[in-house]
């Protein structure tokens, strides 16, 4: 495997076997897989799971990691292309990451949107252009509009759960969020439960539906897996018979990058924190998930997040678990 970039680049099978292989190694340890081996972790926005869960993963095979981040001693990161460097910053990324690249067997990169422009976040270049100076296996670890580890992770968990693939009912809610957060998690959750075949409806309020070529994508993986995608602003009817909702605030596509507008508009959705009532039409034990952080009285109610239907600590985890698969397979891990 030479890039773990989006779910989209391998087919249900290649995804089933990782998240076997995400499996057996937590019921059969290899402490000695990837002995030797060196994991490069670039963090150009912050991190808790992606962070700990990588560094974990690379011990828990006999490798090791080293992480950089610009909060760190380096001397001050650009990553504008053609600017003349005669401010703070005395390292570009042009020679920051392929010398990063060069001290490890593969590299993960965490590089949140810059959320000025919706198009130019949708094109991924500032995770491209960095990817384009190194011939190393890279791992995204959070690109403008991707998340694949994540996404990996909680495919592993509706596995665990025995939650159904086709037939089963996924409903991605927005949530309230004092911040315009990026949709990176978004994009890559819709297109993950339509790829593993469930009825996916997205639950949103006026002003923040998600692009068409997002929606596009995940009607297409759908169309492969017999799934379906909708949406929709109506509570009731997006959570009637669902087996799992799934929380995330986005930020406003309609207001993208204007931060003024956007705030106006999702203060008039405080109520849109996941409380019991949400789930008066769901399956009675339906599932909540969310990808972490999260904010409680905020996002989700503390009766939801400390109750049997949240499963946010087991999906944490097995964030650990699906790279150590994708470890595994990148850097040749010897079963
Ligand atoms: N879910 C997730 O990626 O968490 P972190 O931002 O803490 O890494």
């Amino acid at each position: 495997m030479k890039a773990f970039n989006d779910l989209a680049d391998f087919s249900n099978e290649e995804i089933k076997a990782l998240v076997a292989l995400a499996g057996r190694l937590d019921s059969n340890p290899e402490p000695e897989a990837l002995k030797g081996k060196v994991l490069s972790l670039l963090f150009l926005s912050p991190s808790l799971r992606t962070l700990a869960s990588f560094q974990a993963a690379m011990v828990r095979l006999g490798g090791g990691s080293f992480v950089i981040s610009p909060d760190m001693s380096i001397h001050g990161l650009e990553s504008r292309p053609g600017i003349v460097m005669d401010g703070v910053a005395a390292e570009h990324i042009r020679e920051a990451v392929p010398v990063i690249a060069s001290y490890g067997d593969a590299i993960g990169i965490r590089a949140f949107a810059e959320r000025k422009s919706i198009e130019t976040d949708m094109q991924e270049n500032e995770f491209t252009a960095m990817t384009n100076l190194i011939d190393t296996p890279y791992i995204n670890m959070e690109s403008a509009m991707n998340h694949p580890c994540q996404s990996l992770a909680d495919w592993k968990t509706m596995d665990d759960l025995n939650l159904p693939a086709n037939g089963g009912k996924f409903v991605l809610s927005w949530a309230y969020h004092p911040k315009a957060l990026p949709l990176a998690v978004p994009a890559a959750t819709l297109h993950m439960a339509a790829k593993r075949g469930m009825d996916v409806t997205v639950l949103r309020p006026e002003g923040f539906e998600l692009p068409d070529a997002l929606m596009q994508k995940a009607a297409a993986a759908a169309d492969v897996s017999g799934g379906s995608i909708t949406a929709t602003d109506q509570r009731s009817e997006a959570m009637e018979g669902a087996h799992v909702i799934y929380a995330k605030s986005w930020s406003s596509t309609r207001h993208y990058g204007d931060r003024l507008n956007d705030q106006k508009l999702r203060e008039q959705h405080l109520d849109w924190c996941v409380d019991e009532h949400w789930f008066e039409n769901a399956k009675d034990d339906c599932r909540f998930m969310h990808c972490l952080p999260v904010r409680r009285g905020v996002v989700v109610a503390d009766e939801i997040l400390d109750g049997p239907r949240s499963v946010v600590i087991p999906e944490a985890r097995n964030r650990m678990l699906a790279q150590m698969a994708v470890l595994h397979q990148m850097l040749g891990g010897q079963s």
